[in-house]
């Protein structure tokens, strides 16, 4: 060979083995989506698993100790995480200690913790802890617990809190798994989104494992004086002593629920399902975090009339859990889906009619929701554009009410056998792996519609403001018996007393409430409460409802005032109060909704203080 021969033939064996490689490592390094959420660099460097060592410091409200991760890298340099008003004391890689650099602190992405690491690193560690501006921590007193004895904890993650009290790689596309020690004090339980204790440990310490790889807006936390119920083999209730029964009989659909949705769309495969019902201030109705689902107390009405939330964060284990929303811009997968899944779960318990009422509620709340976003038609598409915001402003009725409407209209193009052969293998294909709205627009189109021959306007619902043309429409025959009574009320041919001795459910009630009209008089509307005794309702949903409507209507016998302020001190459910506020903003009683916040803001968590700080225009 001469010369010339030999040297193109090493450049090409180089070239065979350097450009193969070089392929390889970037399929490797594209396959993190940009996330502007998260400062992590997930294609260069990134954590597979946590192990994390932290105390509970209910003095200081502190929670300190190690995250220390096992990581993987492509010849970087450093390794970036996420953090957000942490105290960082030191770091290590592989056991020697480094020195990490902070960058400037975003008010909503908090900063990125850049640790340098050599080619062959494998473990980094960093020792922390929060401090009292950590927003995923709600340390709360006795006395706002129902049991009013002991203090509670509990953390909210999503979307972009858990970097609030563990420094971590926060894009929800980072699955890891991870084991956690806890100490607490020992009077109290410590529960997280992973395998749980049954009953309280000697000495306060805990263990947590979480095999399968998880998001980090999914890592939860809760302590407090809890005690465990079991409903089925896999699934259990955790609540404070006073309340267990009653949420034990309020949940024990629970093993059901799970069995229905194992038959529409394949197996649970996180083995245990327990919800931990939390004191008021929770804010959210429920959290999906994966095998503990947290849960408001709202919903535990004593007549299990406001079980739908429990198959909805079930749903979850599927839609969100299993499949994750690759980025927060695609949310709707997330909550889209599993409110359609919720509805499928309740359809297969307790009958299409009950499933329809629910789905009809949701329908009213789109188009609320639609007419609010009317000069900001572009909050009304199913993808959202959140560079530069908090993913907490997309987290509106759009991605649930007009992401369940487009899956619910697919399903009645394509029929529900293929509608469900697709979701069950859309939801196994991609397990523990997460998903783009465009990856998903193209599985839609080769796994079903080209396959079944279909058209559908999937750009049109994905990428466009509103409700296409096409949309389901959404019949309940009881929500019709009620718009019948409505109108027979209105022209006095149905008494105050007749109505309110209607046999009718907890949804048809609710939709009674929301479609009184806005003409009625208030001598009509006093009557109705005198009749009907809504002001002084037990079950929180019918109570949130008449109070907007008491609000609106400026009603204020039969102590109504009263029973809005105490709803307003002690429940912070977000959905709930944003609405009360909301309705005294509307109704030119801003003063008095200041008022009443200034009070209660204390007990809210602040993801409720962000929204209602923004919506009264008022910090402190
Ligand atoms: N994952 C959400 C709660 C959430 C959304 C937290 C966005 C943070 C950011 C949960 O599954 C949910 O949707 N909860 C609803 C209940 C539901 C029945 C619609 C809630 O809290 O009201
Ligand atoms: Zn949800």
């Amino acid at each position: 060979m001469n010369i010339l021969k030999k040297t193109a033939f090493l450049l090409f064996t180089l070239c065979v083995v350097s450009c193969t490689t070089t392929k390889k490592e970037m399929n490797k390094s594209n396959s993190y989506a940009n996330d502007t959420h998260s400062y992590a660099k997930p294609n260069e460097a990134v954590a597979k698993h946590l192990l994390l060592d932290v105390e509970v410091d209910f003095d200081k409200e502190v929670i300190k100790g190690t995250a220390a991760y096992s990581i993987e890298s492509t010849n970087a340099s450093e390794i970036v995480f996420d953090a957000k008003n942490l105290k960082i004391h030191q770091t290590t890689v592989d056991g020697k200690e480094v020195a990490f650099s902070l960058g400037t602190n975003d008010p909503i992405l908090g900063q990125s913790l850049t640790i340098p690491i050599t080619k062959n690193a494998k473990k980094v560690a960093i020792s922390y802890e929060t401090t009292d501006k950590t927003e995923a921590l709600q340390f709360l007193n006795p006395q706002q617990t129902a049991d009013k004895a002991f203090p509670f904890l509990l953390t909210q993650g999503q979307a972009i809190l858990t970097r609030t009290w563990i420094p971590i790689q926060d894009s929800p596309q980072v699955r890891l798994t991870y084991t956690a020690k806890v100490k607490v004090p020992k009077e109290l339980m410590a529960i997280m989104s992973a395998e749980n204790p049954k009953v309280k440990s000697e000495n306060g310490q805990y263990s947590f494992e979480m095999r399968q790889p998880i998001s980090p807006y999914l890592i939860a936390l809760a302590v407090g004086d809890l005690v465990y119920k079991e409903i089925s083999p896999r699934t259990g209730v955790y609540a404070e002593k006073s309340m267990i029964d009653k949420v034990h009989y309020e949940f024990a659909d629970m093993e059901k629920m799970v069995n229905a949705a194992e038959n529409l769309y394949g197996t649970y495969v996180w083995d245990q399902f327990d919800v931990v019902v939390l004191p008021p201030s929770f804010p959210f109705g429920g959290m999906e975090n994966p095998r503990l689902t947290f849960a408001t107390p709202t919903v535990v009405a004593g007549d299990r009339s406001l079980t739908s939330l429990i198959a909805h964060e079930l749903a979850h284990s599927w839609s969100g859990n299993l499949v994750t929303n690759a980025t927060w811009n695609d949310f709707w997968l997330n909550e889209g889906f599993t409110v359609y899944f919720e509805m499928r779960i309740m359809e297969a318990l307790y009958g299409k009619e009950y499933a329809n009422m629910l789905a009809s509620i949701g329908r009213q709340d789109l188009a609320e929701q639609l007419e609010s976003f009317h000069d900001k038609p572009e909050a009304t598409h199913l993808k959202l554009d959140l560079k530069g915001k908090n993913p907490d402003d997309g987290m509106n009725s759009i991605a649930y009410d007009k992401g369940y409407l487009f899956l619910r209209t697919l399903e009645e193009t394509v029929g529900r056998y293929k509608m469900d052969t697709f979701l069950k293998g859309y939801f196994n294909k991609h397990a523990f792996s997460t998903m783009t709205t465009e990856k998903f627009i193209k599985y839609l189109n080769t796994e079903l519609l080209e396959k079944n021959k279909v058209s559908f306007n999937i750009n049109d619902w994905v990428y466009n403001a509103g409700v296409p043309a096409n949309a389901a429409k959404i019949v309940s025959d009881k929500f019709q018996k009620v718009e019948e009574a409505i109108e027979n009320w209105k022209k006095g041919t149905l008494s105050d007393h007749e109505l309110c001795a209607k046999d009718w459910n907890i949804q048809q009630k609710i939709h009674f409430i929301r479609n009184i009209p806005a003409t009625i008089s208030i001598e009509k509307f006093t009557t109705l409460d005198n009749a009907c005794q809504f002001s002084s309702a037990t079950n929180s949903y019918i109570a949130m409802v008449w109070f907007e409507q008491a609000i609106n209507h400026n009603y204020h016998a039969n102590n109504v005032d009263v029973h809005i302020e105490n709803f307003l001190m002690t429940v912070g459910r977000r959905w709930y109060v944003s609405t009360l506020y909301r309705a005294f903003k509307r109704a030119d009683k801003l003063e008095e909704a200041k008022r009443i916040y200034e009070k209660a803001r204390p007990n809210y968590h602040s993801v409720t203080v962000n929204t209602i700080d923004d919506m009264l225009g008022v910090s402190y």
